[in-house]
Formats: structure tokens, C-alpha cells, sequence
């Protein structure tokens, strides 16, 4: 590499690959760069809020990422030492079967947390793209139907990392399997794809190293502002019931938000823009975020940086089937 490319856009794709904890002189060789250059793409990164910097441990040089963006509450005098650090992959709207699904996307995803060390990946549901009897334009935008069709292929395709589990709530897609037949999604994940847990229809509280989590995935039709029903879900919490997170699926929007002292997260998905959508003038986010949370030993956050991943439109593989006959199943086993 000759000159450092000074974009936001690079900079955003090669920290991705800075990753803490990992061999600075690999990262090196794979960008062909040499110290000079290092130092200054360090420098850039810093300019544009990313804090990392190359230090020596047990005698190799290694990223380091401090966390010192993104902070949203810190008790003076306690020590980063003192609590507990838990990362989470958090996914959502995977709509399986639709034709603008990209599972090559939750495959990257679920890659970049095999690589983090992550074992815990929450998905907000709407695992698979349903059957709406009432829209007698969804077929045509399916390349499964039914419900066969569409379990069987996230038993078969649903990326599996040996150590990961994928803990779930079904969404208002998968429930019309249920609506239309009595048939539940979760009875043959459960059966097929231990690493799969289900935790509930709609909605799930969990609870994640002591820390509270809510997993919502909300009826209903999407508003054009990205915060106004994200900020209606936290309103309708009883005080004395509130969670410490906030996951919210089914609107394909991206937005990360502090409310009623709850970190809200509305969830993108994993499927291009719909015909839906499109005719409701929505828009569509893809992608994913991973939450590094700090807690204290109450199960209280006094750290919390959730990092954004969004995909771009020429990321999408929407024509020609692509995603749907290329893709195969990531399948990771040490
Ligand atoms: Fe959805
Ligand atoms: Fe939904």
C-alpha cells in the first residue's frame, strides 16, 4: 500500500480488521503496509473516534481497543477491572425463504463472532418469512413455501458454530405457520438444531451475566421516523419491570437509543427491501450489532458500547437467486 486511503468508508471496513487481541504484524502483512503506514492509519482512526492502539503483550504486538466512545453511564471510582465484560452478537428479521433473504450476510456476521470469541447470539425474530393467507401477492415473493419448505431450510442452512448458541423468540412471520396450521417453528428447531433455544413467542426476558435483557418483537405496521415506536415499546414498561437492554425487532431499522435510563436497540434484518416495504415508502436497514456490555455484580451497566454493523446495497446478492443458490450452510467445528 502506497498512500492511505483517507475516507470514513475505509477506515470503517479496515478497523473492522483490527481486531483486539490480534497479531498487528498479520494485519500488516495482509495489508501490505509497514510501520510508517501503521502508525499513521492508527492515527486516522483515532481522528474518527475509534480508539485502538498496538501494544505489546506476552511480547507480540496486538490491537488494543479502548472503549472510551459510546460511554452512557460510569460511576466515578470503579475500575474497568471490577466488572464483568460479556459481548453478544444481537440479529434479527432473517426471513428465511424470502427471495431478498441474505443469509451470505448473517454468515459473515456469525464469522465475525466465531473470530470475537462471542458464544451467545440473540435472535428478535421473524426467523422464516411466514405464510400471510392474506396477501396473495407473498408467494411470488418466496422462493419457499410453507411451512415445510421454509423450517426445513433453517434446520438445514441456519449458520452453526460449534460453542455458539442462537437464543430466539419467534415474530408476527413465523406466527402465521401457527395461525394458519398450529404449526410451531421452535417444536423442530428444538428437535434438530440443539444449538437453537427457543425462548418464547413475541417475547422473551433473559437474563445475560446477571444482566436484564428484554427481546420484543412488536405487531403491527412500522412508522417512518426510526425512534418514534422504538421509544412507544419503552413507554408501555412498567417502572418496577424495566430491563436493562432493550431488543427490538420486526421494524428493519437500525437505531441505538438511551430512554427511561433502558438501552434500546431497534435490530436490522437480514432480507433486502420487499415489495411491502417499498410500496409503504419503508425504509430497510440490514445488519446486525454487537453490544459489549460492562456490568457491576447488581447486574447494572455502568458501560455499554454497542458497535453497528449495516450492510450497503452492493453488499446485497438480490439478483438471480444468488443467495439462494450459492450460499451454503457456515458451518464452523473446532
Ligand atoms: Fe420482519
Ligand atoms: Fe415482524
Amino acid at each position: 500500500m502506497s498512500s492511505i486511503d483517507m475516507s470514513i468508508e475505509y477506515v470503517d471496513r479496515i478497523y473492522k480488521y483490527m481486531k483486539n487481541g490480534a497479531s498487528v504484524e498479520d494485519f500488516m502483512k495482509k495489508f501490505h503496509i509497514n510501520y510508517k503506514e501503521l502508525n499513521g492509519l492508527l492515527e486516522l482512526c483515532r481522528v474518527y473516534g475509534k480508539n485502538v492502539e498496538a501494544v505489546v503483550k506476552n511480547n507480540v504486538l496486538v490491537f488494543e481497543k479502548t472503549f472510551a466512545r459510546n460511554i452512557i453511564t460510569a460511576k466515578p471510582g470503579i475500575t474497568m477491572d471490577e466488572l464483568i465484560h460479556t459481548e453478544i452478537l444481537v440479529v434479527s428479521d432473517t426471513h428465511f425463504g424470502n427471495i431478498h433473504q441474505q443469509l451470505h450476510l448473517l454468515n459473515k456476521v456469525y464469522e465475525e463472532a466465531y473470530n470475537r470469541g462471542i458464544t451467545l447470539v440473540l435472535h428478535v425474530g421473524d426467523v422464516v418469512d411466514g405464510n400471510y393467507l392474506n396477501r396473495p401477492e407473498q408467494p411470488r415473493q418466496q422462493f419457499l413455501h410453507g411451512f415445510d419448505e421454509q423450517v426445513g431450510y433453517v434446520v438445514d442452512m441456519y449458520p452453526y458454530v460449534e460453542g455458539v448458541t442462537t437464543k430466539y423468540i419467534l415474530g408476527s412471520h413465523d406466527e402465521t405457520h401457527y395461525k394458519n396450521g398450529q404449526a410451531t417453528v421452535n417444536q423442530w428447531l428444538s428437535r434438530c438444531r440443539p444449538d437453537m433455544e427457543y425462548l418464547g413467542q413475541d417475547f422473551a426476558s433473559i437474563n445475560v451475566n446477571g444482566v436484564k435483557i428484554f427481546m420484543d418483537h412488536p405487531g403491527g405496521g412500522s412508522a417512518q421516523s426510526v425512534s418514534y415506536k422504538a421509544q412507544k415499546r419503552i413507554e408501555i414498561i412498567e417502572s418496577n419491570y424495566k430491563p436493562k437492554i432493550l431488543l427490538i425487532g420486526h421494524y428493519h431499522k437500525s437505531y441505538s437509543f438511551v430512554y427511561r435510563n433502558i438501552r434500546g436497540i431497534e435490530v436490522p434484518c437480514f432480507c433486502g427491501k420487499t415489495q411491502f416495504q417499498q410500496k409503504q415508502g419503508l425504509t430497510n436497514a440490514v445488519g446486525a450489532y454487537f453490544l459489549n456490555i460492562w456490568s457491576d455484580s447488581k447486574g447494572n451497566i455502568q458501560y455499554f458500547e454497542p458497535e453497528e454493523i449495516l450492510f450497503k446495497e452492493n453488499d446485497f446478492w438480490d439478483e438471480a437467486g444468488k443467495d439462494r443458490n450459492k450460499v451454503k450452510q457456515l458451518k464452523i467445528v473446532a
